[in-house]
């Protein structure tokens, strides 16, 4: 049987991509290729791609089937999804129809699958820590109560809730991963963080350092913070595709507790953050980023980004509890390390 990987041509996603190959696993990749990348499926994880909408509900049915692939679909890792913070505020609805409307055309196909096959066909949702804004607590437990300050993490919420619904009338089994800072690359050099355009700290800290930027714009120094500067959690980009497999194993073992006859009424998503619990400053990670390359890193100091919270920091230690969840990789420099690695190989031309 066949592991559904959608957007399995994002950064996430190909790195979800691989951790099911090295464990031997069968995967389809489903990406509409507007941010992914064909070249990383279809070159670099040489994995099956099958390039389309998740809302086009008759591709997924025939995907969901096995007309495919080489088995019918026996799980889902869902990682589409567009996630611009920015852009989800000034065209919302793009991410509504995406993120959201999409989404519900994958669950409804999973229900109806699941309903042809006599046993359910789960599945593990990326979430973010974006569904929390600004956390009323730090570290952020998965109970903290979720008030999301922009479309994107709205979208995010919503899904969500429809899992927890879903879960409780149709007995769909789901995890639903909150990440904190995705970051790094994979160890082997040859998969990592390649947005367009590119939003993120640490690839465009790079990026300055290299001078395809000018400089590193850093978003606010007067955060009630011990530097100023905002504080988040870095989370190794392998360490969450690891976190999948064994998300994988729990909904597997739910679906089949469901098609032995269990109740399908007790169904609901289990639920965990996906951190380290350590939180770095802006002004850490440039920092770090300088001691790793051994490169300075040209700054200025702007004005904060809207919908910056100052301090996102998960507790994890349910992942790790009930899971088994331990990261690789949870030191910075050694993220860093990698994502230089990466961005060496990415953009050779450069000094
Ligand atoms: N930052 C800068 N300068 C930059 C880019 C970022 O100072 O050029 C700062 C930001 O203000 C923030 C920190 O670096 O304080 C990290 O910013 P990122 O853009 O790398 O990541 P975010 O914390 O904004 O990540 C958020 C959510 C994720 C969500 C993601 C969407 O935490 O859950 O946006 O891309 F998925």
């Amino acid at each position: 049987m066949t592991i559904l990987v959608t957007g399995g041509a994002g950064y996430i996603g190909s790195h979800a991509v691989r951790a099911l190959q090295r464990a031997g696993l069968p995967v389809l990749v489903l990406d509409n290729l507007v941010y992914g990348h064909r070249a990383i499926v279809e070159q670099v994880l040489q994995a099956p791609l099958v390039i389309g909408q998740l809302g086009d509900r008759d591709l997924l049915e025939s995907v969901l089937r096995g007309e495919r692939s080489a088995s019918p679909i026996q799980a889902v890792l869902h990682f589409a999804a567009y996630a611009y913070v920015g852009e989800s505020v000034v065209d919302p609805a793009k991410y509504y129809r995406n993120n959201l409307g999409d989404t519900l055309t994958l669950l409804e196909a999973l229900v109806a699958e699941g309903r042809r096959r006599g046993s359910p066909v789960p599945i593990v949702f990326s979430s973010t820590c974006a569904t929390y804004g600004v956390p009323e607590q730090v570290p952020i437990l998965e109970t903290t109560p979720q008030h999301p300050i922009n479309p994107y993490g709205h979208s995010k919420r919503m899904v969500e809730q429809l899992l927890h619904d879903f879960g409780a009338a149709y007995g769909l089994p789901s995890v639903i991963f909150r990440y904190f800072n995705a970051a790094g690359a994979d160890p082997a050099g040859d998969l990592g963080e390649d947005h367009d355009p590119e939003t993120h700290l640490i690839p465009l800290a790079l990026d300055a350092i290299t001078g395809r930027l000018p400089c590193l714009r850093i978003f606010g120094d007067d955060y009630p913070t011990a530097d100023g500067t905002c504080i988040r959690d870095y989370i190794h980009v392998s360490d969450l595709a690891d976190a999948h497999l064994l998300g994988l194993r729990r909904v597997e073992a739910e679906a089949r507790r469901l098609a032995d006859g269990g109740d399908p009424a007790t169904v609901k998503p289990a639920i965990f953050n996906l951190g380290n619990g350590k939180g770095y400053s802006v002004r850490e990670v440039i920092q770090a980023a300088e001691a790793v390359t051994g490169r300075p890193v040209p700054t200025l100091v702007a004005p904060r980004r809207p919908g910056d919270p100052p301090v996102l920091l998960a507790a994890a230690a349910a992942a790790q509890r009930e899971l088994g969840w331990r990261p690789r990789f949870p030191e910075l420099e050694v993220i860093l390390a990698h994502a230089w690695a990466w961005h060496q190989r990415r953009h050779p031309q450069l000094p």
